[in-house]
């Protein structure tokens, strides 16, 4: 697929799975890709604790790693946390925040999300902004007022289209095997577009919008064909070789 607009990236969100035995699934990507000229960046975000791992098996190759969250705080007195400067140390060029899983899960905020981002940024890295509204909100005809009212929360002062990727992952689509139609893709990302120029000015217009959300192989072409999608943050597909390059191959 060839298409206009900032170059795309697919990116794999690995959640909280993986051990060493997941180590062969990013070393045989890496083969595949070996010889293959690619129309996308690709990105692997494994759980921190492989993430120097991950990119040691992948060598030599142009995939690139990220965190899938970090601390708005470079260092100090937060058990458990990862900061945004260990993840670059760790040698990670992007980070994920917003996730709705962190939405969910750790009663994340936008404003919370927004400061993350701003990490992130501080650290050198790209943040990966993650919006998208729940099934309760499509059905109430909501969906473009929750995306718009959690872009303009989530985006970061100092945001530009150089270290700012937006993904769109509707809930409802998460891990559920149901997307949106393309049209209804299409219409989410071009509203998404308009408020990044609103926003960000003329550099709105580079922003990386990603759709995520039960992003498959065999779904990947149609819906990386629609308007203003710039590619994909993909889950349970990201886990297997075989199936991320799937994906992949709809920007060869
Ligand atoms: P999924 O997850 O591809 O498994 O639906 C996407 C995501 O949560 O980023």
């Amino acid at each position: 697929m060839v298409k206009t607009g900032p170059r795309p990236l697919v990116a794999g969100n690995w959640k909280m799975n993986g051990t060493t035995a997941m180590l062969k699934e990013p070393r045989l990507l890496a083969g595949m890709l070996r010889d293959i000229k690619l129309k996308c960046e690709v990105l692997v975000c494994p759980p921190a604790t492989l993430i120097r791992r991950v990119k040691s098996v992948m060598k030599g190759s142009r995939i690139r790693v990220g965190g899938q969250d970090c601390h708005w705080n470079a260092s100090g007195a937060h058990t458990g946390d990862i900061s945004a400067e260990m993840l670059k140390d760790a040698g990670c060029t992007s980070v994920i925040v917003g996730h709705s899983e962190r939405r969910a899960n750790h009663a994340e905020t936008d404003e919370l999300v927004s400061k993350k981002a701003k990490a992130g940024h501080g650290a050198g890295l790209i943040a990966i902004i993650c919006i998208g509204e729940t099934l309760e909100q499509r059905k109430g005809g909501k969906t473009l007022q929750v995306v718009s009212g959690q872009l303009k929360g989530s985006l970061p002062e100092g945001a530009t289209a150089a270290n700012t990727i937006i993904a769109y992952e509707p809930v409802w689509a998460i891990g559920t095997g149901l997307t949106p139609t393309v049209a209804e893709v299409a219409e989410v990302h071009s509203h998404i577009r308009a408020d990044l120029a609103k926003l960000m000015g003329d550099d709105g217009g580079g922003v990386r919008i990603l759709y995520g959300g039960s992003v498959k192989p065999s779904n990947a072409a149609e819906l990386m064909g629609a308007a203003n999608v710039n590619g994909a943050l993909v889950g349970g597909a990201s886990l297997k070789a075989a199936d991320f390059i799937g994906i992949i191959k709809a920007y060869m």
